[in-house]
């Protein structure tokens, strides 16, 4: 079964595993979005099932939504939850502080909102997505269609005085139409190259009047999971002020040839 999942599969197949975890009885959780988050409710349906887990769940789009319920997770809304213990989601890239760039799959304003209402955020992802630098992956911004070609001509004209490599934007499509996120709203993916200040780069965007959120987390995760294909899997820990790393791994064998592609 496992040699039909590629490396990455694996890889992100441990990561998922190995952040499962962290969850324990009681907590409210926040569930992110992308196939590495599929793995991750997967394994949590299977502790409901099989430990008798008790977690209220808050999913971080409507595809996370049904895949919890369809494995027997107890799903709630946010304003239902409140506040939430811990969030795990995975991200497109990440960088030594565990800034990252998200919303590869669209979700990132609910990602954002969610990860912002817990105590802790964990990220999940393969070590591909490790960066020096930010800006390889283009950086997903959601805005509003009313006047989104308005706001796409603003968006690149503050690029010019921003320290990036790059300003070329493009909105987002689905086969022929632009793609909608879950709040009904436009991706635009900034092709940066090298994003010098994030912290900057995200004032400056979500300032713009149109600009709904950026896929720039800064001062969010916590710690992060980095899978690798041979199930071992390595937990950085940033929360003590010096980075804590360690190692485990996790039982290949029981992955399934699912693609949780969500
Ligand atoms: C969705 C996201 C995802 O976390 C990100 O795109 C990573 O996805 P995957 O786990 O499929 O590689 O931000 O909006």
């Amino acid at each position: 079964m496992t040699e039909e999942l590629t490396p990455i599969d694996r890889a992100k197949y441990a990561s998922a595993h190995c952040a499962a975890d962290f969850v324990q009885d009681g907590m409210r959780v926040g569930l992110g979005t992308g196939s590495t988050a599929a793995w991750l409710v997967r394994r949590l349906g299977a502790r409901v099932r099989q430990e008798g887990l008790r977690i209220l769940a808050v999913p971080t789009s409507t595809r996370t939504a049904q895949l919890a319920r369809e494995v027997g997770i107890n799903v709630v809304s946010l304003d239902e939850a409140r506040w939430l213990d811990l969030t795990i989601d995975g991200a497109d890239e990440f960088d030594a502080e565990l800034t990252l760039i998200k919303g590869g799959g669209g979700a990132l304003l609910q990602e954002k909102i969610v990860a912002t209402a817990s105590d802790q955020m964990i990220v999940i992802t393969d070590a591909a997505k490790e960066v020096k630098t930010l800006g390889a992956f283009p950086l997903p911004v959601e805005v509003i269609p009313f006047g989104w070609q308005a706001t796409q001509a603003l968006v690149e004209e503050v690029l010019s005085s921003l320290d990036v490599m790059g300003r070329q934007s493009s909105l987002r499509m689905n086969g022929a139409q632009p793609f909608m996120t879950d709040e009904g709203n436009h991706i635009l993916d900034l092709a940066l190259g090298r994003i010098g200040n994030p912290r900057q780069l995200s004032l400056v965007l979500n300032q713009i009047p149109g600009v709904v959120e950026n896929g720039l987390f800064i001062d969010i995760a916590d710690q992060v999971v980095i899978g690798h294909a041979d199930g071992t899997c390595e937990l950085r820990d940033l929360t003590s002020g010096t980075p804590e790393t360690s190692q485990r791994r996790v039982d290949l064998g029981e992955a399934s040839n699912i693609f949780s592609d969500i």
